[in-house]
């Protein structure tokens, strides 16, 4: 795993960029998108880069973590309606090629393992962006999800629905239940780009980064990626132990090695 220390949300944004640019200029390129607020400065400088920069998503296929289950695509919370708003109204993603979880399927274990195969169908993701719950979770697995789940429903915690509850009216209004990629689906991605902000975000980071590998942390599946990058700011990086070797190794990283 490297962690990455950065001085600004901003800068964390361009390095999540140059990692999807890359993954975007290959053949046939599968990207995961995440919801939430921690990929949208990520988002913001992909548009650009398509805006100014020619960057192409025509080629490209996308699936999303995870969605609330009751939520239909129209409802604009519902992760489908998100990330048509924040990323694929605005570059040349064709929309077909977005995929998410139906959270208003009839049948939701079935329509987990439809999700599935079409990952498989599609060759599995290449590059997969991943937020970081205050309580650990990636995806919407929450602590004490197997290691090896599959898409499947979960039920959210309820320090997740109060987290999420300032994108709804009131907490009131946050589904209970959600469909989400397991974690042994988001570990079958090629790498693994976590991004986390913020105080808020510490504690979950060190124990991803640096805690055991525990279903207690979800995100401490990570230590077990052959290719996690982990973009942190200051702040969110400020209960690393090992933080001063972090920026050792970014300085003297060498050129030749991307992220
Ligand atoms: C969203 C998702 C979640 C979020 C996490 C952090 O698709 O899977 O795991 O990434 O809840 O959310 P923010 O970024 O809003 O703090």
């Amino acid at each position: 795993m490297e962690v990455v220390i950065c001085t600004s949300a901003e800068e964390i944004g361009r390095h999540v960029a140059d990692v999807y640019e890359e993954a975007l200029r290959r053949p046939d390129p599968v990207i995961g998108l995440a919801t939430g607020s921690s990929p949208l400065l990520a988002y913001q400088e992909l548009i650009r880069r398509h805006r100014e920069e020619g960057l192409s998503f025509a080629g490209a296929t996308a699936f999303l973590l995870d969605e609330y289950v009751g939520l239909p695509a129209a409802h604009p919370e519902s992760y489908a309606a998100v990330i048509r708003r924040e990323l694929v109204d605005h570059v040349d993603l064709a929309p077909a090629r977005v995929h998410s979880p139906d959270g208003t399927a009839t049948d939701l274990p079935a329509e987990c393992a439809r999700y599935e195969a079409l990952i498989a169908r599609a060759g599995g993701i290449d590059v997969q962006l991943l937020g970081i719950g205050t309580d650990g979770h990636v995806g919407f697995n929450e602590p004490m999800s197997s290691l090896s789940s599959r898409t499947r429903p979960k039920t959210l915690t309820e320090q997740t629905r109060q987290d999420n509850a300032r994108f709804f009216g009131s907490v009131d209004d946050v589904p209970r239940h959600v469909l989400t990629q397991g974690l042994g689906t988001i570990g079958e991605a090629r790498h693994l780009v976590l991004v986390a902000t913020g105080e808020g975000k510490a504690e979950a980071v060190a124990a991803a980064v640096e805690g055991p590998l525990s279903a207690r942390c979800p995100a401490s599946v990570l230590q077990w990626h052959p290719h996690a990058t982990v973009f942190v700011d200051e702040a969110a990086a400020s209960h690393l132990d090992f933080a001063d070797y972090y920026r050792h190794a970014l300085a003297h990283k060498p050129k030749w090695q991307g992220f």
